[in-house]
């Protein structure tokens, strides 16, 4: 599998997954605030390689400050924090990222520039290192969840491409594989940027998994007709209490998942797990531009200048969740006090 974003020299790239699967192009960042553009447009997207992208920008950023003092690192360094943290609202590995690097930057006061920002390019590449290993994890907890032989529902994109490596809720879709089951996948293509038709599939043939990809407004029926075993996707945000922000559609397939006794899991490493924030209902919610669904491409589909709504993420209640993958175990309901006891491990 491809990398999703790596150190090359003095820059980072990173796959541009908007131009997925037809090119497999580079995109090339100089300075954090390519990075935020990248994290902005889409270049690279989803939960924890968010944090990824956005914990390289800032040591990239890091790299750049001239300056002899520490506290005037520090004031340069708060500032590019400040605008990274912004680049995209929902996914909080993105806040997790940058809190990490800020900590340390805290850590290394007295010390001299040059080596914090030696130590800052160093912890973005643990924070890589370190993401890949969690997904493994998720993926050896999770797959024990998955029958000898499964059909598999995923929405969205969390596999490789969405983190630093081998992915969440595709890590257990990967570790099932690994572990002799027959698992089987449909993805459903999820409008409107079509992570599921585009990088899930894509994925998902390099790895020689079976998948079949239907639109999102199929889900329901192959459920209602035995034909999905179970369900997995990802998470951009959980609050304290088990609720799942995801990507828009999520909610309807966890409804249906219930509606038809089909279980309902979410993989997710601990860093999308939002203790400061009590329910769903909290998390915020990100807009996106009407073009993304007014438009294919370049061409308009719709009535020029129609009203549109374009959330790009939903939250599920915790009662539609069967159970949270993490690397440090699986929570079930009451989902309180396990997401606790998950933090304690
Ligand atoms: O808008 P995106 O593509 O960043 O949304 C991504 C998702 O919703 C994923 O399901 C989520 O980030 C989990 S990725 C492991």
């Amino acid at each position: 599998m491809i990398p999703t974003i790596e150190w090359r020299g003095k820059t980072v790239r990173m796959i541009d997954q908007r131009k997925l699967p037809g090119k497999i192009e580079w995109y090339t960042c100089k300075g954090y605030k390519d990075v935020i553009k990248a994290i902005e447009k889409m270049v690279i997207r989803g939960a924890p390689a968010i944090g990824v992208a956005a914990g390289m920008g800032l040591a990239l950023g890091a790299l750049s400050i001239r300056v002899r003092s520490y506290e005037k690192f520090k004031d340069r360094f708060e500032e590019m924090a400040g605008r990274m943290v912004k680049a995209r609202p929902t996914a909080v590995n993105l806040r997790w990222a940058v809190e990490r690097m800020s900590l340390l930057v805290d850590a290394m006061a007295g010390k001299d520039v040059e080596e914090t920002q030696r130590a800052l390019k160093k912890e973005s590449e643990t924070i890589l290192a370190e993401d890949i290993d969690i997904n493994r994890k998720i993926g050896k907890n999770g797959q024990r969840l998955i029958p000898k032989k499964a059909t598999i529902l995923t929405h969205c994109n969390a596999g490789s491409l969405a983190t630093g490596g081998y992915g969440t809720a595709l890590g257990v879709v990967r570790a099932a594989h690994e572990a002799g089951k027959k698992g089987e996948v449909i993805a459903d293509e999820t409008r409107p940027w079509f992570q599921g038709l585009r990088l899930t599939a894509f994925e998902l043939m390099e790895d020689g998994i079976p998948v079949t990809v239907i639109t999102d407004n199929a889900a329901g029926s192959l459920m209602y007709q035995n034909k999905i075993d179970l369900v997995i996707t990802g998470a951009d945000r959980i609050a304290a209490n088990g609720d799942v922000a995801n990507k828009i559609g999520t909610y309807q397939v966890a409804v249906l998942a219930k509606e038809n006794k089909i279980p309902f899991y979410v993989a997710a490493p601990l860093s999308t797990i939002d203790m400061g924030i009590k329910s769903g209902d909290m998390i915020p919610v990100e807009e996106r531009q009407p073009k993304e669904i007014s438009h294919f491409r370049n061409y308009e589909i719709g009535p020029s200048g129609v009203k549109i709504l374009n959330p790009a993420f939903d939250i599920t209640p915790n009662k539609y969740v069967t159970a949270i993958i993490t690397e440090k175990g699986i929570a079930k309901s009451p989902y309180k006090a396990a997401i606790k006891r998950l933090f304690k491990k």
